[in-house]
Order: C-alpha cells, then sequence, then structure tokens
C-alpha cells in the first residue's frame, strides 16, 4: 500500500483500512478516485501517518470474507440478500419515522424538517428505482459471469454491449445517492440530536446513520464493478 493509491484502492485492497478510512471521516465510496494524500491533507491528516496506522493494525477479524478473492457470484449474491434486502425492509420504516418526527416536532425547525422530508423521499424513490435495475437488469448478467468465472469459461456475451454500459449508469445513480446522504447528515449537523429529541428522533437519526453505512456502494463500484469488468476483458 501507498500514499498515492486512490481511496478506493486502499479500501478495496483490505477491510481494516475502511475501518481507518472511516474514523478518518475519508470517503472511499463516492469520494473513491481521490488520491489517498490528498484527501488526507483537505483533512489536516498525514497521509503517512494514517497509512502507518493502516498497516500495523490488526488483520480483520477471522470469519470476515475477503471479497476481492470470494467467487464473484457469492459477493453478487451477499449484496442482494443482505444489503438489498436491509433497504428495502428500512427506507418505508424510516419514512414513517420521519412522518411522526415531522408532524410532532416539525414547527420547531421546520426549514430543517422540510428540507429532510424532500431529501429523503427523493433518496427513497431513488434508490428502491436502483435496486431494482439492479436486480432487474445489471445482476442477472453479474450471476451469469460468476457461473462462468467458476467453471472457467470467457464471459458470455451481454445484451448492452459490454458490461460497463450498465455499470456507468448504476455508479452515477451511486454519487447521487451519496449526495442526498451527505445532504442529510449536514441538515442533521453530523446526527447530532436536538435538544426536543424524544426516543423516535434518535431511532430517526441512527436509523439514517445505519443507512448510511450499510449503503454498499463501496461492495459495487470498489470491488463487484471492477471485478465484473476486468472478467469480461480477460
Ligand atoms: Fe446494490
Ligand atoms: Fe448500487
Amino acid at each position: 500500500m501507498t500514499t498515492t493509491m486512490t481511496l478506493a484502492e486502499l479500501a478495496a485492497a483490505s477491510a481494516h483500512a475502511i475501518r481507518h478510512l472511516e474514523r478518518h471521516g475519508l470517503d472511499y465510496c463516492c469520494g473513491g478516485k481521490q488520491p489517498f494524500d490528498e484527501a488526507c491533507r483537505a483533512k489536516n491528516l498525514n497521509p503517512d501517518s494514517v497509512l502507518a496506522e493502516i498497516e500495523n493494525s490488526t488483520p480483520a477479524p477471522a470469519g470476515e470474507t475477503d471479497w476481492q478473492a470470494a467467487p464473484m457470484r457469492d459477493l453478487a449474491r451477499h449484496i442482494i440478500a443482505t444489503h438489498h434486502e436491509y433497504l428495502k425492509l428500512e427506507m418505508p420504516a424510516l419514512a414513517k419515522r420521519l412522518d411522526k418526527v415531522v408532524s410532532v416536532h416539525g414547527p420547531k425547525d421546520q426549514e430543517m424538517w422540510d428540507r429532510l422530508v424532500v431529501v429523503y423521499g427523493g433518496l427513497r424513490s431513488e434508490l428502491e428505482l436502483h435496486l431494482h435495475k439492479e436486480e432487474i437488469i445489471l445482476f442477472p448478467f453479474i450471476e451469469q459471469y460468476g457461473a462462468a468465472e467458476l467453471a472457467g469459461r470467457p464471459a458470455p456475451p451481454v445484451p448492452f454491449g459490454s458490461i460497463a454500459n450498465p455499470i456507468a449508469v448504476m455508479e452515477r445513480e451511486h454519487t447521487e445517492a451519496g449526495g442526498a446522504l451527505a445532504e442529510i447528515r449536514s441538515l442533521t449537523t453530523d446526527f447530532t440530536l436536538p435538544e426536543y429529541a424524544c426516543a423516535t428522533v434518535r431511532a430517526l437519526y441512527s436509523g439514517l446513520q445505519a443507512l448510511e453505512a450499510d449503503l454498499h456502494i463501496h461492495l459495487e463500484n470498489n470491488i463487484l464493478f471492477p471485478r465484473a469488468i476486468a472478467f469480461e476483458q480477460r
């Protein structure tokens, strides 16, 4: 590992790098194409010491899957079974929580809550559509690529020229979702509870924060998608 690698490359290289990047607020998902040293300097961090911290830290706990080495098909199935299912359950629940909070506390900070309703509503409908497109259009072909990978066969033909085409669309949507999440973070001042916060506000904020953490853009942008493109080009 070197300081000139991008954030995405570092994150893909090791699971414990991710924990350090997160701790320092270095965005390896949507901001993943930024070189690590530049991103560190922008946050007044010394790139050499952060890298040393990553290299000297203990390896990932046993039982954590190395998605760079696991079969592509397992990763694709894991994404759908774990992350997509979580989002499908969690997003409507968060919308209900948000409605409840707005009806009780809305007037205490009307502008912020109005904006949060708009941004969250947009994020939810975009993401629901996005998950649907991945599951209907892209992942069935990744599943076929995964089967070919396991059987030692070349990538089968796809109807859209190259798998890189739908992937580019999905990555654009990830960037948009990342923008909405960044706005939610800033509207809620990094999920800092207002002094009038009741249990529902707490549950809303922790749910939004968990949603941000579970978005799995990293697994797709930095691991699954590059692997599918590389497999096609073999
Ligand atoms: Fe996904
Ligand atoms: Fe996605």
